[in-house]
This record gives structure tokens, C-alpha cells and sequence, in this order.
């Protein structure tokens, strides 16, 4: 589904970005992204997504052909509060699907099932001002459970969400990739959400971004994400990823 191979970017061409990044996704696999911060996950997923043009002569593609902006085969949430000011909820969660050409009535009542789901029925008709930011942010979330695209691009979907409901909306995501067969590549900046929801993480380190590690959560699926805390894989590979996570440091100071 995605197949990235060794991409090297620069944005001003003194500095690298990414260098050497080797990525591949299959159909129907959960693959999480750490790394501290502007090691480049974002940038990644902006080029899987056709928001930003790969230099010349560059591999990366998503199921089977160049990335385009606007392809069907891809929903991207992006990390920063994404709402139209201008369109309530309801049409903020509709808005992917009318844009894919569903008529009106049936991506409201997409959408409308979708906002129930994320905890803001009844909330519908408010505008994105009136609404708190761990509101609009499962809008915007809505929006893109509600789009039947294979491929989820998710840069981190829960961040600014209290604990309580971040676990039920990574249940909700769970449950949702288990019945419709959905790939992700899911960008956090929390280990155990990382471990605890997908296949395999993929660490990076900074400067310039490159993976230091992939590693294979050995993990059964359905899981429960509250269950998981008794488990002893769950913390071993959470404590695996921690220390790649670590060397990359060391690596990136020394
Ligand atoms: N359009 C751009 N022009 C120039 N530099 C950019 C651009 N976009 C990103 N960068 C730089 O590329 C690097 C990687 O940024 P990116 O946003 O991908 O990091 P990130 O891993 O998503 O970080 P965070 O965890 O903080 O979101 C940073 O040094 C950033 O300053
Ligand atoms: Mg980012």
C-alpha cells in the first residue's frame, strides 16, 4: 500500500530532511511513526499524501501509483486543527465524502453516525468556535473514520485529548480497521499508543530523519487496549521501542 524507498529531501538544500528513508506498508497493516520532533514524520506523510512534491527521480508510492492530492484511495487527518470555520460539525464530518461526489443527505447521515461514534452527538449544529479543541479535534476525526478510503495518513489523531476519551477513540479506531480492512500509518508521539495499536513501529531519529528501527509488536488482534496493560509483551516491546527511541538521541547529541 505504501512503498517509500530510500528518499532523501531537503527543503532548502544545505540541510536533509529525510535521508535514506525506506518505508513499506502492506494492505491491511497498522504502522505506527515516532520520533522527536522534527525528525520529518509529518513531512513523510505530506509526501505520501501529494501535498508536497518529491525531488526527481524519487521512489514513493501508494497502492501502486504516485501520490496524488485528493485520491480516493487516501483519508488524511492532519496534526493541526483542520475545521472549516465557516461549516458546522455535521458538514465539517461530511465534508471529505461530498467532496468524493456522495450526494448531501447520505454524507450527512455518514456523518451524522460518525459524530455519534466520536461522543458528539447532539453537537452537530455547533459551529467549530463554539466547540472546545479535543471537540474539534474528534471532528475532524469523524471526518475521516467516515471516509471509506483503504489508506489512513493520521498524524497524531489523539494528542490533545483527555485519557479517558483518547482510549474509547482508539478502541473506536481499532474496531474500525478490523471491519473494514484499513491500512494506517499513524503518527504519535506516545510509545504505549504506538505499541498498543499497531503491527510494528517504526522509530526515526532527527537530523537528518532516518529509521533506526522497525519493531514488530507481537500482540494479538482483536486486542483491548485497557487489557493491554496487564500484558507482559505489551510493556516489553513498549520498553524496546523506548530504547531505539533512546539511541536515536544519543546518536542525533553525539
Ligand atoms: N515546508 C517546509 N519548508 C522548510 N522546512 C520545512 C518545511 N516543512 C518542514 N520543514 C522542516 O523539516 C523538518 C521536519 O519537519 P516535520 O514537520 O516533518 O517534523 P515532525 O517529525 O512532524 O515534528 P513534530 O513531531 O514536531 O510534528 C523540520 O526541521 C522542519 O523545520
Ligand atoms: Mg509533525
Amino acid at each position: 500500500m505504501i512503498d517509500v524507498q530510500h528518499i532523501d529531501l531537503s527543503f532548502d538544500g544545505t540541510q536533509w530532511v529525510l535521508q535514506g528513508v525506506d518505508l513499506h506498508v502492506k494492505s491491511g497493516e497498522f504502522v505506527a511513526l515516532a520520533g522527536p520532533s522534527g525528525c520529518g514524520k509529518t513531512t513523510l506523510l505530506n509526501l505520501c499524501a501529494g501535498l508536497l512534491d518529491l525531488p526527481p527521480g524519487q521512489r514513493l508510492q501508494v497502492a501502486g501509483q504516485a501520490p496524488k492530492l485528493g485520491s480516493r484511495e487516501v483519508a488524511y487527518m492532519l496534526a493541526r486543527d483542520s475545521l472549516f470555520p465557516w461549516l458546522n460539525a455535521l458538514d465539517n464530518a461530511a465534508f471529505g465524502l461530498k467532496v468524493r461526489g456522495m450526494p448531501i443527505a447520505e454524507a450527512r447521515d455518514r456523518a451524522a453516525k460518525m459524530l455519534k461514534q466520536v461522543g458528539l452527538g447532539g453537537f452537530e449544529y455547533r459551529m467549530p468556535k463554539a466547540l472546545s479543541h479535543g471537540m474539534r479535534q474528534r471532528v475532524a476525526l469523524a471526518r475521516t473514520f467516515a471516509m471509506p478510503s483503504p489508506l489512513l495518513l493520521m498524524d497524531e489523531p489523539f494528542g490533545s485529548l483527555d485519557a479517558q476519551t483518547k482510549l474509547q477513540l482508539q478502541d473506536l479506531l481499532l474496531q474500525l480497521c478490523q471491519e473494514g480492512n484499513r491500512t494506517v500509518l499513524f503518527v504519535t508521539h506516545d510509545l504505549s499508543e504506538a505499541v498498543a495499536l499497531a503491527d510494528r513501529v517504526v522509530v526515526m531519529s532527527s537530523r537528518p530523519g532516518r529509521i533506526v528501527a522497525d519493531v514488530t509488536v507481537p500482540l494479538e488482534r482483536p486486542r483491548s487496549i485497557r487489557q493491554l496493560q496487564t500484558n507482559e509483551n505489551f510493556h516489553r516491546t513498549y520498553a524496546q521501542v523506548w530504547k531505539h527511541l533512546e539511541e536515536g538521541w544519543v546518536h542525533h547529541e553525539g
